[in-house]
């Protein structure tokens, strides 16, 4: 983190609700991003990263914020207007890279109008301007598009899929952001190209002194790659931790349990081990622990307790109700 240490973006028991029928889809997650640190949501399918982190940052128009707060650089949202304040800062202060990122690109506009834009409306930079041309060309090169001068007057469909997802990275670096949030940037591309991408992020938010959120369902491509990670099971926030204390400590039984079903180097293949039973899904409203069907450490309490929140605001924290790794 930098000398400033207070967070970037705090979230203090934030609940996410669908807007017609008001069920609570996510609930009590209350986690802070530090200035520069890179911050990995992980979860499987279906777990409400996306619905969660849209509704948050004010891109999702079926899903409200129904409850906690959301501080960003010391100002908190007002509830009231938490959708309208947040769109505000989208594109300028923070920058969003969508879960399938080729339908952010406009197919029929050239490459170089499309980033000249994004700086039109996050900088001011005149879009036909020799300065707005000399920026693109200079994030082009600067997430590694060969001949970036060329590339300006290309359109997307003359890219491969990992070149147009760099594309998107340059939109967004043009904004220049304080956080950047990237949903699953990567699924649509093969493993190599995957871990290019992933590695551009880091490289260029280290460059650039950015604050990163990452979503994905991989734990161990965010373990490689970011300085903390939170976890979501079935809408509820259960577990916080450090990165790469995930093979040394105690973690939450459903975060060792998903760090169980990863090959590392270091172990045999008795020792991964597929968790049983389907997650029950976001949106169920369960009195106690959503893992507690899958869960090896149940007891008849985990069904009926309230799960503990992080009010605390503790830079780790888990949510298991016998205590196990907090
Ligand atoms: N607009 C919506 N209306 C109703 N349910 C939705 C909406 N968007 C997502 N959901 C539901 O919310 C749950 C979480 O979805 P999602 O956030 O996409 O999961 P993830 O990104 O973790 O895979 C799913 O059950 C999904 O069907
Ligand atoms: S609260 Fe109970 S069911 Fe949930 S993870 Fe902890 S031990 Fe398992
Ligand atoms: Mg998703």
């Amino acid at each position: 983190m930098s000398v400033r240490d207070d967070p970037l973006l705090r979230l203090d028991r934030v609940s996410v609700a669908l807007r017609q029928g008001g069920r609570e889809m996510v609930s009590g997650v209350s986690l802070s991003v530090g200035r520069r640190e890179l911050f990995g949501i992980v979860g499987e399918s279906g777990s409400g990263k996306t619905l969660f982190t849209r509704t948050v940052f004010g891109l999702h128009d079926d899903a409200v914020v129904s409850g906690g707060e959301v501080t960003f650089d010391g100002r908190t949202m007002p509830a009231k207007s938490h959708h309208t304040e947040m769109k505000r800062l989208l594109g300028k202060r923070i920058g969003f890279i969508p879960q399938d990122p080729f339908s952010s690109l406009n197919p029929s506009m050239r490459v170089g109008a499309q980033i000249t834009e994004a700086l039109y409306l996050a900088r001011g930079l005149s879009p036909k301007s020799r300065e707005a041309r000399d920026a693109a060309i200079a994030v082009l090169a600067e997430v590694g598009i060969p001949e970036p001068d060329i590339a300006f007057r290309q359109f997307p469909d003359q890219f491969s899929g990992g070149m147009r997802q760099r594309i998107v990275i340059a939109i967004v670096l043009a904004q220049e952001p304080e956080l950047l949030i990237a949903d699953e940037p990567t699924t649509a591309l093969d493993a190599s190209t995957q871990r290019l991408i992933v590695d551009l992020i880091v490289e260029r938010s280290r460059t650039r002194g950015l604050s990163v959120i990452l979503i994905s369902h991989n734990l161990e491509l965010l373990r490689q790659s970011m300085d903390r990670i939170g976890v979501l099971y079935s809408g509820q926030f259960l577990n916080l931790f450090q990165a790469d204390q995930l093979a040394h400590q105690e973690v939450h039984p459903y975060t060792q349990a998903l760090f169980d079903c990863i090959p590392t180097k270091d172990k045999t293949l008795a020792d991964i081990r597929p968790i049983p039973g389907e997650p029950a899904g976001a949106g169920f409203g369960l009195a106690g622990c959503s893992f507690a069907d899958r869960c090896a450490f149940a007891k008849d309490r985990c069904c009926a307790t309230p799960l503990p929140i992080n009010d605390a605001g503790q830079a780790r924290f888990s949510a298991c109700i016998i205590g196990k790794g907090a």
